[in-house]
């Protein structure tokens, strides 16, 4: 057989996702894998033991990446990697990350069965917290792989209980030494398209030219903490008033930018949370994106704006605070040339696509030639217990990454 002829095995590649989809497995069909939690750690054994059976070595560094390498014919050539995550959101899916994880372990499985040598190397990663549900932001392992954050401050982020990442990697033995930041000759990441438009466009692959740019922010409005029942609504400061008109006003920035503006209001806390005591102060987080830097600009002004002007007008206090910025990112042409001529060797409808959400892609682009795969899901629905992939496009997926590589690494 010759490399332009390989395939990959679907079946194989579905029941290893449907396995590892077991770990943290939620009653709703979904997964709880939490980063650096129980679940993840059994994982990532899981991960080890098949990459080890068929001959790679797995190596671990200072914040949690995995790398499983398979040698190249010539060592001194920098590896291409392939992955992506497996830590999911608290009511996540079972093919968000892992699918790019267990897409790549596929792709070494298919080169062993073939006894495919490579010229380069070629190594699947997984990265650690992509998805910045227990420590934000999101894509801290290959951020700081990429020399994006600061791996002393990574390290020192807590959760909600006060765990730092540095302690929760070493509770799961995690805390490796291998050196971070090696170079790549190319990355490629496969992954569900997590919206709509290859499902509507009826295409089984999605070239990725790019991720559209992220903003996250904390905002705290406060006022005074009164009784319920006895104080007159004009004599309160009560915060809740100004938080309604900001979180309207930072819709609209997103829904006045239509098709591609985004703002999402996720997590709404009051203090003291007591029904009959006016708040003293409610925060709540903002998720702002555009695939276009200057109209993401604009949405971050009028944000500023939304919260102070709303708190002006009733004497409370406003903050916004920056919790995370990741600009518009392009991929590298070669790459995304890899994908296309990977998903036309196979013959699938494919299009060009910009990624919605963030990925570890877009840190580890800054450093190496980069491009993604996408495949459709089921009603565009992700960060959703019922997420759902179909075997074919799964497999489709799986074999142009195999394509893309084969062409990076030398057959
Ligand atoms: C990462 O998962 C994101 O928030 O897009
Ligand atoms: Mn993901
Ligand atoms: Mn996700």
């Amino acid at each position: 057989m010759t490399a332009r002829n390989l395939q990959i095995d679907g079946e194989r590649l579905w029941s290893s996702l449907m396995e590892m989809a077991r770990i943290g497995a939620t009653d709703k069909g979904g997964v709880c894998r939490l980063t650096l939690s129980a679940e993840d750690r059994e994982a990532r054994d899981l991960f080890r033991r098949w990459c080890e059976a068929v001959g790679c070595t797995v190596t671990v560094d200072r914040i949690g990446n995995m790398f499983a390498r398979r040698p190249g014919r010539d060592p001194s050539l920098a590896p291409v990697g392939t992955g992506s995550h497996i830590d999911s959101q608290p009511t996540g899916g079972k093919f968000d990350g892992a699918y790019g994880v267990l897409a790549g372990l596929e792709v070494l499985r298919t080169l062993h069965d073939h006894e495919v040598q490579t010229e380069a190397p070629v190594e699947v990663v997984v990265w650690t917290n992509e998805e910045g549900a227990r420590f934000a932001p999101a894509m801290v392992g290959s951020g700081v792989f990429a020399g994006v954050f600061d791996l002393d401050e990574a390290l020192a982020k807590t959760d909600v209980d006060g765990v730092t990442m540095g302690e929760a990697l070493r509770s799961i033995d995690y805390s490796g030494d291998a050196p971070l930041g090696h170079p790549f000759g190319a990355f490629f990441e496969a992954h569900i398209e997590q919206g709509p438009i290859l499902e509507a466009e009826g295409r089984q692959i999605g070239i990725v030219t790019g991720v559209q740019g992220i903003r996250w922010y904390d905002v705290r409005i406060a006022g005074d903490e009164v009784h319920a029942g006895p104080t007159p609504m004009e004599r309160r400061r009560d915060p809740v008033g100004g938080v309604a008109e900001a979180l309207a006003r930072i819709h609209g920035l997103a829904t006045s930018r239509p098709p591609h503006g985004r703002a999402t209001v996720a997590i709404i806390h009051s203090v003291p949370e007591s029904r009959n005591t006016v708040p003293g102060s409610v925060a709540f987080s903002v998720d702002l994106r555009h695939p276009d830097a200057d109209v993401l600009a604009e949405m971050d002004a009028g944000l500023r704006a939304a919260v102070e002007e709303s708190c002006a007008a009733r004497g409370l206090d406003g903050e916004v605070s920056d919790v995370w910025h990741s600009p518009p990112t392009a991929f590298d042409p070669g790459c995304v040339g890899a994908v296309r001529k990977g998903a036309e060797l196979m013959g699938y409808g494919a299009m060009d696509v910009v990624s919605g959400a963030g990925h570890d892609s877009v840190y580890i682009s800054r450093q190496a030639p980069t491009g993604m795969v996408f495949i459709p899901c089921k009603d565009g629905i992700s960060h959703n217990e019922s997420e759902s992939a179909a075997a074919e496009d799964v497999a489709a997926g799986a074999n142009v990454l195999l394509h893309a590589i084969l062409d990076r690494a030398g057959a």
